[in-house]
């Protein structure tokens, strides 16, 4: 595996999470502000090309996933293409896309021509009404359909991403379980993490071992899966369920030891931490013309600067690290 994928723990960064834009149709409260973030002048987001540069850079040196991100990555309007390019490159196993489904019904057939092999789908509440005051925007029905067309055209599982907030959905985990009893899903509870401005406080967090107690309740027979190899998720099933259900742990068992993603903002900043701030600007030494060798020293150097975990969060007082929000703007990738 590549040296300069390597961190000092001997950590190897075989994930690469790309975001496509900054932008969103939504405005998750959890994430963004109502009036959304400034946005980057467009001259200064990569563009398609230096994206297939990057990706094809990272996977010469041993990264086969790459996933999509956003804000929304399908408001892009080549993320078709970019997909179809992505695919061509040798040595990438996986394809995947992370958005709140919006456009999901409508745009997957081709993404799926186009060589997508992974979904994973937003959605924190079953009722209506409460996704609107959520997302303060209409388009529950979109979400759902999107959900039900990945299904239909075989992707499995199909991850939905549900966070977890006291008083807004925690009451819903039992409705959101039932789901996968006849769909192939792996709806996935995560821990709500506090970043600038996203009203979070730490009685709003439901930890992970809160959230199972209240699974057990219902279903003392749930069944602990085994680990996946750096996975951010802990996964359960229910005998006889179709599907599976997981938590993400970013909180309260943070899996910083077996971290094995690096990211890239649509701007063009190499992030190795999600919570981390310090970027180095692949795009400016692109455009400066940096060879493929120059690039690499740079993303060693700063693949070595990673640190070994994020912040371990145990107090509110203790919450200042999630400086950026995760999906919008302040942090420009989830
Ligand atoms: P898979 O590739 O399917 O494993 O998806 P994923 O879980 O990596 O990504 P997704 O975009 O679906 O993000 C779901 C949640 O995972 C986010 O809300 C984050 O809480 C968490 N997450 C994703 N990447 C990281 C990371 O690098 N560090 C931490 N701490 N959490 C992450
Ligand atoms: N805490 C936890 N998860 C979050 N996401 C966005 N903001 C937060 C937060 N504050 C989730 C989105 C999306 C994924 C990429 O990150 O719901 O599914
Ligand atoms: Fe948009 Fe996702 Fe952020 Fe919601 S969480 S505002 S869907 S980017």
């Amino acid at each position: 595996f590549s040296a300069f994928l390597t961190d000092s723990f001997g950590r190897q960064h075989s994930y690469l999470r790309i975001s496509l834009t900054e932008k969103c149709n939504l405005r998750c409260q959890y994430c963004m502000p109502e009036e959304g973030v400034p946005l980057t002048p467009k001259a200064d987001l990569l563009t398609t090309e230096e994206i297939l540069t990057l990706a094809r850079l990272f996977v010469k040196e041993g990264v086969d996933k790459i996933r999509l991100t956003g804000g929304e990555p399908l408001i892009r309007p080549d993320v078709v293409d970019i997909v179809a390019q992505l695919h061509r490159l040798e040595g990438l196993r996986t394809i995947g896309i992370t958005t709140n489904g919006i456009n999901l019904a409508r745009l997957l057939p081709q993404l799926q021509k186009a060589g997508l092999s992974a979904i994973n789908i937003s959605l924190d509440t079953l009722v209506p009404a409460k996704f609107e005051f959520i997302v303060r925007r209409k388009g529950f029905h979109k979400v759902m359909e999107g959900i039900h067309k990945a299904i239909e055209l075989g992707y499995s599982p199909v991850k939905v991403n549900c966070v977890v907030m006291r008083g807004l959905n925690e009451d819903e985990l039992l409705d959101f379980v039932a789901l996968t009893e006849g769909l192939p899903l792996d709806v996935r509870f995560i821990e709500y993490m506090p970043f600038d401005g996203n009203k979070w406080n730490f009685k709003k967090m439901v930890s992970y071992k809160e959230m199972l107690d209240t699974l057990r309740q219902q279903w003392p027979e749930l069944e602990k899966l085994p680990e996946e190899e750096s996975s951010t998720a802990k996964a359960f099933k229910v005998p006889g369920f179709r599907g599976q259900v997981s938590f993400i742990t970013s909180m309260s068992e943070h899996f910083c030891g077996t971290c094995n993603r690096l990211r890239i903002t649509a701007d063009g900043n190499l992030k190795v931490c999600l919570f981390g701030n310090s970027e180095v600007s692949l795009r400016d030494h692109l455009r400066a013309g940096a060879s493929e060798e120059e690039l690499l020293q740079i993303i060693g150097a700063a693949v070595g600067r990673k640190k070994r975990q994020h912040a371990e969060i145990k107090t509110e007082s203790q919450a200042k690290w999630g400086d950026r929000g995760i999906c919008s703007k302040q942090n420009k990738t989830t």
